[in-house]
């Protein structure tokens, strides 16, 4: 809610009160309407709700999209959080970096395996993970580094590989609000895998050849 004040001529003023909304999805649901309601009277029409050609279509586009080997279909975004972060064997005793400023899944889903969630903080400029401020909270319980790509604002991922890459540590990337989305040149969701880096990300999991 914002409360606007503009100064009239008599020295006064008049004020309004506006609803700003936090994220408006319908003009993005709006552009893509038809094609959603069609594909999704296709899935009910076919009575094929799990698995099945239209998840294996899904999978293949967006392995294309995103540049990646494979990309598996999971339930929700937070699922495929756990399913990265159970991979990892990650539990009671390990420690994995995140973000305070994202979707409660993300913390929770580290939470969910026993494992601690250590949250440093943002940049503010793209609201995602400050790669500067990633060193100081690395300890010897530290397993992997999960960054949040908000907004469709990718994180800093040259930066965070390459700390993750000299600590040995693994990446997942929660693209839930992302997909697709690129950082410069190359790709966020299609960055060259450094050796002994696994990477992991909502939406796809691929290991280095
Ligand atoms: C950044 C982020 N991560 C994870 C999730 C979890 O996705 P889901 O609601 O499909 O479990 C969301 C959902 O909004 C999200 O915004």
């Amino acid at each position: 809610m914002l409360l606007a004040s503009k100064p009239i001529a008599d020295g006064g003023s008049i004020s309004a009160t506006i609803q700003v909304p936090f994220l408006d999805l319908q003009p993005q649901f709006a552009a893509i309407r038809a094609e959603i309601l069609s594909s999704v009277e296709r899935v009910l029409e076919s009575q094929h709700f799990i698995l099945g050609s239209e998840v294996k279509a899904l999978e293949a586009d967006v392995a294309r999209l995103v540049e990646c080997q494979f990309a598996i279909g999971c339930a929700s975004g937070s699922d495929a959080l756990l399913l990265a972060l159970m991979a990892l064997e990650i539990g009671p005793g390990d420690e994995v970096i995140t973000t305070p400023f994202t979707f409660v899944a993300t913390a929770g889903s580290i939470a969910r395996l026993g494992a601690r969630p250590v949250f440093v903080d943002i940049n503010p400029d793209d609201f995602n993970l400050d790669p500067q401020k990633i060193e100081k909270a690395l300890t010897p319980r530290t397993r992997a580094i999960l960054p949040v790509h908000l907004f469709g604002r990718p994180a800093e991922m040259g930066a965070i590989l390459q700390i993750a890459g000299r600590s040995d540590l693994a990446v997942i990337e929660d693209a839930a609000q992302s997909i697709g989305a690129r950082w410069r040149p190359p790709a966020c969701l299609a960055l060259p895998w450094e050796q002994n880096q696994v990477s992991i990300r909502t939406g796809g999991y691929q290991q280095p050849a």
